[in-house]
């Protein structure tokens, strides 16, 4: 198939880039000409992250600051379709993602052009989404379809497991105890069966009905609960952001947020979740299912 695809990607600890690499395998057997292109900060993150180093990218990441990229090129200056690969960091795209969509070269590459949102994330992607969907709209792209993959397990068990990824540098099972962290390695290898129902519909540049077979086999899931959660805390974090951001010495205030958090997330959110699930949910069923087929579908 003689099309041209951009795959463009940033990528801490390699997750992505194996997906990345899984969805567009497929593709690539076909004779679809895919570039990839990892995107690089000026001045890389740590990794492994220290605790205050980590708190410390809420601000910028809800706020949409970007940061200057190691500089990147094209081989072409249209595609057939680009696959935006990207990740959450604090419910909004991660501040690489920001810096290249606020990026001229990739602004120009998108203009005109269908795109494939990719996102590896822990579980709570919806406001990301929805913030990468406004920036894509006003580049004059147009999104065809939108494939997610998150670490399945239980909300408390993946945050615990992904934190001590983050912070030791290790994918692995802590205390032995909880679940490995990240995106499960057979669900990263499924990806390719997503980029296999892409080819007829690139083939045809005809992307109707893509992301609805998309969804009939769960290349996307949004679970009723983390909904619940995300858009609440979604809101807390903005509050957060713009205080912290004016702060001359921050890192008093970070050290807030971060316990913040940890208290939120390890203690409210499950009594919360619980007295919704009994006073709430049982009464709002359809307006629950409304917003979740909004995230689910494009628009
Ligand atoms: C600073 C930071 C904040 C994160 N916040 C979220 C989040 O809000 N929601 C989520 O699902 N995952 C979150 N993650 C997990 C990432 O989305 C991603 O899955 C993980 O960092 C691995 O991605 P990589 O391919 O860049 O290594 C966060 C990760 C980092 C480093």
């Amino acid at each position: 198939m003689s099309k041209k695809v951009l795959a463009l990607y940033y990528t801490q600890t390699g997750q992505l880039e194996e997906i990345v690499n899984s969805f567009t395998s497929p593709m690539e057997k076909a004779g679809v000409q895919v570039e990839k292109v990892r995107i690089q900060p000026l001045i890389d993150y740590p990794f492994p992250w220290t605790s205050d180093r980590f708190f410390n990218e809420m601000p910028e990441s809800v706020l949409q600051i970007p940061f200057e990229l190691k500089p990147f090129t094209f081989q072409h200056t249209v595609y057939d379709l680009v696959i935006f690969g990207y990740q959450p960091w604090f419910l909004s795209p991660s501040i690489p993602a920001t810096s290249v969509l606020a990026h001229p070269a990739f602004q120009s590459v998108l203009k005109g052009t269908p795109v494939i949102t990719l996102i590896g994330a822990r579980n709570m992607w919806l406001n990301a989404q929805e913030v990468v969907k406004s920036k894509l709209n006003s580049c004059g792209a147009f999104i065809v379809a939108n494939v997610v993959l998150t670490d399945k397990n239980n909300n408390i068990a993946s945050a615990v497991s992904i934190l001590h990824w983050m912070l030791s540098g290790k994918k692995e099972r802590y205390l032995k105890l909880f679940p490995k962290p990240g995106v499960a390695d057979t669900d990263i290898g499924n990806a390719s069966f997503f980029g296999e129902m892409v080819l007829p519909y690139l083939e045809k540049n005809d992307w109707d009905g893509l992301q609805d077979t998309l969804i009939l086999n769960h290349g996307l899931e949004v679970k009723p609960d983390l909904m619940f959660i995300e858009s609440r805390a979604s809101r807390l974090f903005s509050i957060w952001a713009h205080l912290i951001v004016k702060k001359k010495n921050r890192r008093p205030w970070i050290v807030l947020f971060k316990y913040y958090l940890l208290i939120a997330l390890f203690i409210i959110a499950p009594i919360v979740l619980a007295l919704n699930a009994l006073l709430f949910k049982p009464f709002f069923q359809k307006q629950i299912e409304r917003k979740r087929k909004y995230y689910l579908e494009l628009n």
